[in-house]
């Protein structure tokens, strides 16, 4: 409409207070060479007066052609300018005539309000987006007892919405007083180990613990430095946001995002990281109360095994040899340290249904009784009822069940045949099946090692998984000798 053949239109963003940043958002083509942005001189003038300003394109042209007459109009919404349409090269380098500048005024108003729309749909999606994350993330946190996990996925929550470079959770360590570094993102080793144990006064972390209020610097290099500490990666990393993590109003550790360039936080990312910082510190609380909860149980457990072997001198060390011969042999079988970990408690467990036999039919010299093998033979299934309610894992549990199954079949309680029999409660049966042979009972001597390895090769795929028994008869024997000679200290 009023023949321009180049333009440009410019929003301006505040980044800082006193600071804008201007970002060209569309040009007219395909005047390349000419491609008209504003100078700074000229968006500062029609940033803060509001008014088109006219101006020479090429002032250092000499015709009015060349010199390319422009008008810099201001896109307006509510009085505010949010951007800068600017247009030039009209026919023969004629200048915009007054009502050409009153009509795209007024055009400026209309463009202004649709880019705000555009801009506000933008950030509601934005938003929707965050909540979306934020709902993920949440629910990934408090149904996880791993607490690693836990950890990463907030991390990697506030890196993705929150655009942050580096992060870092700090745990407080009540003893030495120091802030722990537990999780990090985006940092090189270096910088992890140099920051791994801090002491928090004068720092601003330090003021986050005490104040139990969020920190944010949107400039480290313009900030009180005497007041704040400032922290030597300053070159690095420009802007700084810090939430503390709480539960039940006591402080447990820090949450810090930061920036390279100076940034503002707006309330919504700080409400986020709260949000996380909280959900992360609920999620902690949960698994320290469920790890001590178990190791309650677990040495209350132990103490029933103990009782158990009290009962019969001969058994004495019994679990503890068994616990360490299973997890030696699923080593070299070549489980994880996980299953290695789960076999070694079914070890120390395994006998734990004993508990609700009698001592008479125990320690019985002489052949049981129809009646009395039934009693004896209900030890896995009591030992893995007693151990359900403490939520250990189900495979410590299926081992104790299944500790005396043959792998030919015919075992008790189940029955089960070959594979079907759980992995972990094959090993604990060749492990107590050797501890037994080589321990001395009131009835017999205990076999030297050599008898009790060819018992185990001969009874293989007989009682015994063939695999678990090579395996077995793999550990070195230094080792086992360990274990055998030194493990008689019962599992107190
Ligand atoms: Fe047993």
């Amino acid at each position: 409409m009023t023949g321009a053949t180049s333009g440009s239109v410019v929003m301006l963003t505040e980044v800082m207070p006193g600071s804008t940043e201007s970002e060209t958002a569309a040009t007219l083509e395909p005047c390349n060479e000419l491609r008209l942005v504003p100078a700074g001189d000229i968006v500062a003038i029609v940033k803060r007066e509001g008014r088109a300003v006219h101006f020479d394109s090429c002032p250092e042209g000499n015709t009015p052609e060349e010199r390319r007459p422009a008008v810099a109009i201001p896109l307006t919404v509510g009085g505010k300018v949010t951007g800068i349409l600017t247009l030039a090269g009209r026919p023969e380098g004629a200048r915009f005539t007054e009502d050409e500048t009153i009509f795209l005024t007024t055009l400026g108003t209309s463009l202004g309000l649709a880019l705000e729309n555009a801009r506000l749909f933008r950030q509601l999606q934005a938003k929707a987006t965050k909540l979306e994350r934020l709902i993920e993330v949440g629910k990934m946190i408090s149904s996880s007892l791993n607490i690693d996990q836990v950890l990463e996925s907030a991390l990697m929550s506030l890196r993705d919405v929150l655009g942050a470079q580096w992060c870092a959770l700090r745990l407080l360590d009540k003893d030495t007083g120091k802030l722990v570094l537990k999780a990090s993102l985006g940092m090189s080793s270096k910088l992890q180990a140099s920051i791994s144990r801090v002491r928090p006064d004068g720092t601003l972390l330090g003021k986050v613990l005490q104040t139990g209020k969020p920190i944010v610097v949107e400039d480290l290099t313009t900030a009180n430095g005497s007041e704040l500490h400032l922290p030597y990666y300053t070159k690095e990393m420009r802007a700084v946001a810090v939430v503390p993590i709480e539960v039940g109003g006591k402080i447990l550790g820090t949450l810090k995002v930061y920036s390279p360039v100076p940034r503002r936080w707006s309330k919504e990312e700080i409400a986020y990281m709260a949000t996380i910082a909280s959900k992360t510190g609920l999620a902690l609380e949960n698994a320290r109360l469920y790890s001590s909860l178990q190791e309650y149980y677990l040495s209350a457990v132990q103490a029933l095994a103990a009782a158990l072997e009290a009962k019969d001198v001969y058994t004495r060390g019994h679990s503890m040899r068994v616990a360490k011969l299973a997890r030696a042999c699923a080593r070299v079988l070549g489980l994880g340290v996980e299953e290695q970990e789960q076999v070694y408690l079914a070890g120390l467990l395994h006998d734990l249904g004993k508990i609700g036999v009698s001592e008479d039919i125990l320690l019985k010299r002489g052949t049981l009784t129809a009646e009395e093998r039934k009693e004896i033979q209900g030890h896995p299934e009591v030992g893995a009822r007693i151990l359900e309610p403490a939520r250990f894992p189900a495979e410590v549990i299926a081992a104790v069940r299944h500790h005396h199954e043959d792998y030919r079949g015919g075992g008790y309680p189940a029955g089960l045949v070959g594979e079907d029999i759980p992995l972990l409660a094959r090993i604990i049966r060749v492990a107590d099946a050797y501890d037994a042979m080589t321990s001395a009972r009131p009835y017999r001597e205990a076999l030297t090692a050599q008898r009790a390895r060819e018992e185990l090769r001969r009874c293989a795929g007989e009682q015994f998984d063939p695999r678990v028994v090579d395996a077995f008869l793999r550990i070195p024997q230094e080792e086992l000798e360990d274990i055998t000679t030194g493990g008689g200290e019962g599992v107190l």
